[in-house]
């Protein structure tokens, strides 16, 4: 399974263009609160710039985008509010797939399913399924999803198949499990609505991926906004351990120079 480079074990390629976003989408609740607006309304403008979102990272080149949709911490919430982001979920799965389908996008959910209801978990398996084909742009929506849970559920899973190895467990060992195992790790992580942090989502996976945080809150982010954060991208310099001297050398050292 493990197709992709680890930027730990090897130093990864790097291109131009990120080839894997993740985002944190922040801010709806702030975004309906400057308008008088119920939370559930951010919510709702927040499904609208996923689209934008997916559109503009196709145009990009972008191949792998990862979404922050519900943490494992976000149950923490109002009853009312999660039972309404729930069915924003669904409703998006019911609407939006076909469109999926026709822009050769493969839909992957990734988190603990067992909490959600029956019904929302058929529809999740149904698109992932109608999808699978499509090679244009992974997206990946992290539902009841938590970077503790993951590397908890991927060492439980390690331990029940390979008991025999215990004690000698190596990163390649556990990679396979993570949730993320079909995806190279994110080149460029970006965080809206203005916060700093990493708030459970990717930890294993975000070791040497470019952190970009922006003021503008989610549902005022847009394909403009996307690129900007790209080309805060291609300005760093991506070192994985090395001397800028030693990525000089070997003409590497912007993502944008190669
Ligand atoms: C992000 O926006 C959406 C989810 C966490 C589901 P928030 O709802 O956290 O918005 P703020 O942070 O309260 O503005
Ligand atoms: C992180 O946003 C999770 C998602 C965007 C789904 P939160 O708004 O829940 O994060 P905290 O609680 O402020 O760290
Ligand atoms: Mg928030």
């Amino acid at each position: 399974m493990a197709f992709f480079k680890s930027a730990t074990r090897e130093v990864p390629e790097v291109r131009p263009v990120p080839r894997h976003v993740a985002i944190i989408m922040d801010g709806n609740g702030r975004w309906a609160k400057q308008r008088f607006l119920p939370r559930v309304a951010g919510h709702v403008k927040g499904v609208e710039t996923v689209r934008e979102v997916v559109r503009a990272s196709i145009e990009q080149g972008v191949e792998y985008l990862t979404l922050f949709a519900f943490s494992s911490e976000n149950w923490r919430r109002p009853v009312e509010e999660v039972s309404r982001l729930m069915q924003l979920f669904m409703s998006a799965l019911e609407h939006e797939v076909k469109k999926l389908e026709r822009n050769g996008v493969r839909l992957k959910v990734i988190g603990d399913m067992g909490r959600f209801d029956a019904r929302l978990q058929t529809l999740i398996e149904a698109a992932e399924e109608a999808t699978a084909a499509n090679a244009r742009l992974t997206l990946t929506i992290a539902a009841n999803y938590g970077g503790r849970w993951d590397l908890l559920n991927a060492m439980n899973r390690l331990a029940a198949e390979k008991p025999e190895s215990a004690g000698q467990w190596t990163e390649a060992d556990l990679e396979p499990y993570l949730s993320m195992a079909y995806a190279p790790e994110p080149d460029l992580f970006i965080r809206t609505g203005g916060e700093e942090r990493v708030s459970n989502f990717l930890l294993w996976q975000l070791a040497y991926s470019e952190f970009y945080f922006t003021e503008t809150l989610w549902p005022a982010f847009d394909a403009d906004a996307l690129k900007e954060a790209i080309a805060s991208y291609q300005r760093r310099e991506r070192r994985f351990g090395r001397t800028s001297e030693q990525l000089g050398e070997q003409g590497t050292s912007k993502s944008g120079t190669k």
